[in-house]
């Protein structure tokens, strides 16, 4: 984990109130894994408080960092505010991300709204080690999954939902996993969104025996396991969003949403 002063080199809205943050990283390039976060510092912020954003994408060509986040209180909000060129603070990199030790396997991948944001890191190292990879995003309408045009797909078997039908199938991604697991064989399953979409996809990995990695959000202040903010009951005791997670498997879960959250490591 390192302390880090990154200039910004993009903060673009992607739509409504998501943004794609850039900026010019060090020593955390090389060291990050998908799935993990970061605790950012707007500069001039009037909150104090880092937030935790989780990492959308490592470009180790440019030396960048990637954040993909959503405007949801006075913090994200400041940090939609910075500009190019701005110096921003970053803690990171954090947390426990997706396990990735594998190759030449079937892999689900499944993200809902902001829960997008960590797949595009994700879906890049799962293809580097020969997975072959399917991929179901979803989001309330067609400016919820505008990200996807940031994320170079090739080799890629997409499959995308709406709420409203408004980009690909109507429905939801849980609907489309539930048919694509009848009739193929997936290894492993990675997921990231709300929490009731988390649950389904937990039941529907359970229900048909495959591997479940998801993603939790909650409340954290720290996010380096110095106070008792992010704690959650498992199956296996008490366990630490920001240190032991935020991905678990889904197995030891015992409540996808452990607290009522404010922002999170999606940015939420
Ligand atoms: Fe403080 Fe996890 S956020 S212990």
């Amino acid at each position: 984990m390192f302390l880090e002063n990154c200039e910004v080199t993009a903060n673009i809205n992607i739509a409504g109130n998501m943004f794609l943050m850039k900026l010019k990283g060090d020593k955390s390039i090389s060291k990050t894994k998908p799935g993990q976060f970061f605790m950012i510092q707007p500069k001039n912020g009037r909150f104090f408080l880092r937030r935790p954003i989780s990492i959308h994408y490592v470009d180790e060509n440019k030396n960048e960092l990637e954040f993909y986040y959503e405007i949801k209180g006075h913090g994200t909000n400041d940090l939609a505010c910075v500009k190019e060129k701005d110096i921003i603070n970053v803690q990171g990199p954090l947390g426990n991300g997706f396990d990735t030790h594998i190759k030449g396997k079937n892999v689900m991948v499944v993200g809902g709204g902001m829960g997008i944001a960590p797949m595009k890191y994700l879906i890049e190292d799962l293809i580097k080690k020969e997975n072959r990879v399917t991929f179901i995003a979803g989001g309330r309408n067609k400016a919820a999954l505008e990200v996807l045009s940031n994320m170079s797909l090739e080799g890629v078997t997409l499959y995308l939902t709406t709420d409203d039908g408004s980009k690909g199938s109507k429905g939801r991604v849980d609907g489309k996993l539930k048919e694509l697991v009848k009739n193929n064989t997936y290894d492993v399953i990675f997921t990231c969104g709300p929490e009731k979409m988390m649950e389904s996809v937990a039941n529907i990995a359970h229900e048909n025996d495959i591997e479940c990695q998801v993603s939790l959000e909650a409340r954290m202040a720290c996010g380096v396991k110095a106070c008792v903010g992010c704690s959650i009951k498992t199956k296996v005791g008490m366990r630490k969003v920001c240190h032991d997670g935020p991905v678990f498997d889904s197995k030891i879960i015992v409540d996808m949403n452990p607290e009522e959250k404010t922002e999170t490591c999606c940015g939420n």
